[in-house]
C-alpha cells in the first residue's frame, strides 16, 4: 500500500512579540507566573500591519514550494484550514494562490481549491481531505498543498486575550512522503457545543473553563474511538504525543486524564497501586460526586509519581516547545506541536525512523480527532530545514501602548484613525496592501 502523508512543513509566524510576563501580566495586575507557569506561555506572536492570515500562509507556501524546488503545475490541491477567514465566499486558498502566482512563471488554475472551517481542527481536516484525494487516486501524482493559518485575536480584556497568536503551518501531503506516514485508523469525538464560536463577529465568545472541559471530554471519546479500531494503546507504542495546544497548561491536563486512561487495567496500574492505590472505579461508588471527588484525588496524586512524570517529560513536554514562545495559533497549533516534537529529536540526535506519534487535534464547537504518525525516512532533513528560531528571534518586541494599536489595526469594525507605521520592515515576502474596487483585499510581493 502506497504510504501517504506529510512530505514537508514550513512554519511562519506573525512577526511581532507580545511578552506575557513583562508587558502583559503588569498591565493586567498579575503575577507573571500566572502567564508562564500557569497558562504556560512566554511569549505570543502577534501580525505586523501588513500581515494577515493570506501573508503568513502564502509566505509559508512560497518557502515550503522553493526549498522543495516546486512549481506551480507539482500541486494539483491547495486547502487552506483558517477560522479567521475575512470572506463568506471568496476561499482565502484563491488569495495565497494570487499571491504565489505573482512570484512564479505558471498559474494554479488546474489546482483544486477550497477552505476548511471547523476551528482549530480544520487543518487535520484538510490533510484528511488530501489524504483521501491520494488515496482515491484523483492526484495525477501531484502532491496538495494544506496551509494551516490564523490570527488567533481576543478581544480586549477577554481572558483568552493571554493565549493569543499568529502564524501559519504549510504542509506538503503526497505519496512516498519524507517526514510521516499517516494512520488509515482515525477516532473521533465530536458534539455540537457552545464553548467558543464566532457568529457572524470577528472575536470569539468563549466559555473559557467550560471550553477546557469539553476540550477533555472529546478527547477522551476520540482516544476510546480510535483504540476501537486500532487496538488497545499502550504507552510504548508511541515516542511523542503532540496535541492541540491553544496553551501548555491545557495539554498539561489532557496528557494527565490520557495517562490515567491508556494505564487502566495493565502492568503500570497494577505498579503503582503499591505507591497511589487503584485507580477509583464508578460502580465502587454510590454516586458520581463521589466518584467524582475519588478521581480528582487520585489524578492529584498520579501526576507526582515518577512514572508519570517520566512519561510526560519524555513524550509530552518536547511537544510544547514553540507554543509556550507563540501561542495559540488555532489550526496551525497541533502542527506547531508536532514541529517541536521532531525538533526535539534532532535536538537529542534520536534515530527515530519507524517510531509513531499519537496525535491529537482539537476544535471548539466540539470535534476532537486521534490519529498515529509513523516517522519516515527523510524526517530529519526536512525539519533541519525549518527557519523558525531565526524568525522568533528576530520579532519586534511590542510595548503595551505598541501593542493597543496594532490590536485595533487588525479589528476590522474598529476605526483607526492614527496612521500606524509598521514595525518591522517587510522584505523578500507577501504583504497586504489594502482593498480593492470589490472590497477584496490586495497583496503585492516585495523583493
Ligand atoms: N502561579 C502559577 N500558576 C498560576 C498563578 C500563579 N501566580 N496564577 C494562576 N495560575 C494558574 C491557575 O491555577 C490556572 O491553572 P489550573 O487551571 O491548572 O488551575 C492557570 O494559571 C490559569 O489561570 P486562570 O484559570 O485563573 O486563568 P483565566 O481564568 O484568566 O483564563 C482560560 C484561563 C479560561 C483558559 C482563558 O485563557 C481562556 O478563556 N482562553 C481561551 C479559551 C481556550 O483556550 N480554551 C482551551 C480549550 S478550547 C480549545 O482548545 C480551542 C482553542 O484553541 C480556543
Amino acid at each position: 500500500m502506497t504510504a501517504v502523508g506529510i512530505d514537508a512543513i514550513e512554519i511562519r509566524s506573525g512577526k511581532l512579540k507580545l511578552d506575557l510576563p513583562n508587558t502583559f501580566a503588569p498591565q493586567k495586575g498579575d503575577d507573571p507566573e500566572k502567564y508562564t507557569k500557569g497558562l504556560g506561555l512566554n511569549n505570543s506572536s502577534f501580525p505586523d500591519v501588513y500581515e494577515d492570515i493570506v501573508t503568513m500562509g502564502a509566505n509559508a507556501a512560497k518557502s515550503l514550494m522553493d526549498r522543495k524546488g516546486l512549481v506551480p503545475a507539482d500541486i494539483g490541491r491547495i486547502d487552506v484550514a483558517t477560522e479567521s477567514a475575512f470572506d463568506h465566499s471568496k476561499p482565502v486558498s484563491t488569495y495565497i494562490a494570487g499571491c504565489l502566482e505573482q512570484v512564479y512563471d505558471d498559474d494554479f488554475r488546474h489546482a483544486n481549491k477550497g477552505e476548511r472551517k471547523f476551528a482549530c481542527v480544520a487543518g487535520t481536516q484538510a490533510i484528511d481531505d488530501a489524504y483521501n484525494w491520494i488515496k482515491a487516486g484523483r492526484h495525477r501524482g501531484r502532491a496538495a498543498l494544506v496551509v494551516a493559518t490564523d490570527t488567533a485575536l481576543y478581544a480586549r480584556g477577554d481572558p483568552g486575550e493571554a493565549t493569543q497568536g499568529a502564524g501559519a503551518v504549510a504542509m506538503l501531503i503526497s505519496e512516498d512522503p519524507s517526514i510521516v506516514e499517516l494512520s488509515t485508523h482515525q477516532g473521533y469525538g465530536s458534539m455540537d457545543e457552545t464553548d467558543f464560536l464566532k457568529p457572524n463577529q470577528q472575536f470569539p465568545s468563549v466559555d473559557g473553563k467550560r471550553s477546557m472541559q469539553v476540550y477533555l471530554a472529546r478527547m477522551r471519546e476520540a482516544l476510546e474511538d480510535y483504540q476501537s479500531v486500532a487496538g488497545k494503546v499502550h504507552l510504548d507504542d508511541f515516542a511523542y504525543a503532540p496535541f492541540h495546544t491553544p496553551f501548555p497548561g491545557m495539554v498539561r491536563k489532557a496528557a494527565l486524564l490520557a495517562y490515567r486512561h491508556i494505564i487502566r487495567d495493565t502492568e503500570i496500574e497494577d505498579d503503582l497501586a503499591g505507591e497511589i492505590g487503584r485507580q477509583p472505579r464508578e460502580d465502587d461508588y454510590e454516586d458520581r460526586e463521589a466518584y467524582e471527588a475519588a478521581i480528582r484525588e487520585h489524578m492529584d496524586e498520579l501526576k507526582t509519581t515518577d512514572a508519570y512524570q517520566s512519561w510526560y517529560a519524555d513524550a509530552v513536554e518536547p511537544t510544547l516547545g514553540l507554543s509556550r514562545e507563540v501561542g495559540n495559533w488555532y489550526t496551525g497549533s497541533v502542527h506547531v506541536a508536532r514541529a517541536s516534537a521532531l525538533r526535539d529529536a534532532i535536538a537529542k540526535d534520536r534515530d527515530f525512523v519507524g517510531e509513531t506519534l499519537l496525535v491529537g487535534s482539537y476544535g471548539s464547537g466540539a470535534q476532537a480527532e486521534i490519529h498515529a504518525e509513523t516517522v519516515r525516512e527523510g524526517w530529519r532533513e526536512e525539519i533541519e530545514g525549518l527557519d523558525i528560531d531565526a524568525q522568533l528571534d528576530a520579532r519586534y518586541d511590542l510595548s503595551w501602548e505598541e501593542y493597543e494599536d496594532v490590536h485595533d489595526v487588525h479589528e476590522y469594525d474598529k476605526d483607526v484613525e492614527r496612521e500606524i507605521e509598521e514595525f518591522t520592515a517587510p522584505s523578500e515576502e507577501f504583504v497586504f496592501t489594502g482593498w480593492g474596487r470589490m472590497n477584496e483585499r490586495k497583496y503585492e510581493y516585495i523583493a
